[in-house]
């Protein structure tokens, strides 16, 4: 039976981990993974990690030149479940924004946008101004799920891997493939009760 596709695009927003961890995640879970790195992405890679190219490529199962744009995931014919931008600068967002598609992971993006597939956007900048705030309006009108990978303290995170883990996981979890490690508020938490008080 074909496993579910899934398209990975990495570009050179700092957070360079949360397209690996997803990686990692995806293969645990069973997912074909198909990835596309901007060139700023290597950039972003060689400051943040200790990985090579062909490291974070091993973690995929397909992967893309980002000037390929005649690439199977450039076609809605290539049957996806859709794709994850993780990271997603401000310049990949405002090319998905104004379906500029000049490279093979806006393209990509822009063809999940016209199937009407699911695509989360992990952005990430701050502070934004008004012109970032409106291509995330933009997107998110286009059907795009805006998913900037805030850490969620309640979790109670020990390590950056685990803050990078509870992320990935929670956007991954948007394209449907729910990771069985990550602790869910009012699953495995302690509750709050409605006045505020801890609970047992
Ligand atoms: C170390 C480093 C960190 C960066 N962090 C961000 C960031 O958090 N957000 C962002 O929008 N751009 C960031 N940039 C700038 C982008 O890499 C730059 O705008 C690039 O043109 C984005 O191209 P891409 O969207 O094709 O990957 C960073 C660049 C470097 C080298």
């Amino acid at each position: 039976m074909q496993k579910p596709r899934v398209i990975i695009g990495i570009s050179g927003a700092t957070g360079f981990q949360y397209g690996v961890k997803a990686l990692q995640l995806l293969r645990e879970l069973g997912a074909e993974t198909h990835l596309v790195m901007s060139n700023a992405a290597g950039l972003t890679r060689e400051h943040e990690t200790t990985m090579s190219r062909d490291d974070v490529i091993a973690l995929a199962d397909v992967f893309y030149p980002t000037g390929a744009v005649g690439a199977a995931i450039s076609s809605g014919s290539f049957r996806t479940v859709g794709m994850l931008v993780a990271p997603c600068s401000m310049h990949t967002l405002a090319a998905i924004a104004s379906g500029v598609t000049d490279n093979l992971l806006t393209r990509a993006a822009d063809v999940v946008l016209k199937e009407r597939r699911r695509l989360v956007l992990m952005t990430r900048e701050t502070p934004l101004h008004l012109g970032h705030i409106r291509n995330m309006a933009t997107v998110t009108e286009y059907g795009a799920i805006v998913f900037p990978p805030v850490p969620a303290l309640y979790a109670g995170p020990q390590s950056i891997d685990q803050i990078v883990t509870h992320s990935a996981a929670r956007a991954i979890g948007l394209l449907g493939f729910e990771s069985t490690t990550l602790p869910r508020w009012g699953e495995t938490l302690t509750a709050i009760t409605a006045e505020g008080e801890t609970s047992c």
